[in-house]
């Protein structure tokens, strides 16, 4: 069984997708964290992120592989060979690239092609932006999470604070608006909710309360 989960930075959706596919018993899988890879790549490789030929080349080769932090269930570390990058992927100049990184066509072929054969079987709670639209159609069940764009900023500041990171609401707000807004304006894949995704607005909602209801609506979908 395949979970698509969809939406906007800082909806929450890493949180409840990861708790989500714990408590399931499904593997995960981070496709943002693949396009934010591929970004790091690039810049330590000096790849223009307006380079379509040599980024869809990088994706096609770069050993992307995710690995397990000590006692962690699921893999929340992110290698580039053996290179650790699970904190790099964050940090504010990948926050900025990515999007143009990420709206390439080619580029997105080829990761598509990869998140496809990495989830061809077993189950798979996947969560990034055209998953439901593009990578898997035919996920059994298609989630489309979002919140307000101030609820996502001041979340968005709280995490960066615990990772030390920088923080600054207002910042981060223009940040999130400006991704948001190319993010869904993109030619290839825009991120939209599927036609038969349901919408979790999440802004009133905790993560327990939204992590109940997506674990009780794949109950109900496996029957
Ligand atoms: O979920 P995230 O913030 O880590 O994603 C980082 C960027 O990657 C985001 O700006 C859009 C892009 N992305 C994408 O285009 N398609 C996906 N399936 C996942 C992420």
């Amino acid at each position: 069984m395949i979970i698509a989960i969809d939406g906007p930075a800082g909806s929450g959706k890493s949180t409840v997708a990861r708790r989500a596919a714990l408590q399931l018993g499904f593997h995960y899988l981070d496709t943002g964290a693949m396009y934010r890879a591929l970004t790091v790549a690039a810049l330590a490789r000096g790849i223009a992120p307006g380079d379509a030929a040599a980024l869809e080349d990088l994706a096609r080769t770069m050993p992307l592989r995710f690995g397990y932090a000590d006692g962690d269930p699921l893999p929340s570390k992110v290698f580039i060979g053996d290179v650790d990058v699970t904190e790099t992927i964050r940090k504010p100049e990948v926050d900025r690239q990515v999007s143009e990184v990420s709206a390439h066509p080619a580029v997105r072929e080829a990761m598509v092609d990869q998140q496809r054969s990495v989830a061809q079987s077993d189950s798979y709670v996947i969560e990034g932006r055209d998953i439901g639209t593009v990578v898997f159609p035919a996920a059994e069940l298609k989630l489309f999470i979002t919140a307000s764009p101030e609820e996502r900023a001041r979340r968005r500041a709280a995490q960066n604070a615990e990772r030390g990171l920088a923080a600054d609401y207002d910042t981060i707000l223009v940040a999130i608006r400006a991704r948001d807004d190319f993010d869904s304006s993109r030619e290839v894949a825009p991120l939209r909710p599927d036609d038969d995704a349901l919408c979790i607005d999440t802004t009133q909602l905790s993560i327990d309360e939204t992590v109940a209801l997506v674990v009780d609506l794949a109950k109900e979908t496996r029957g």
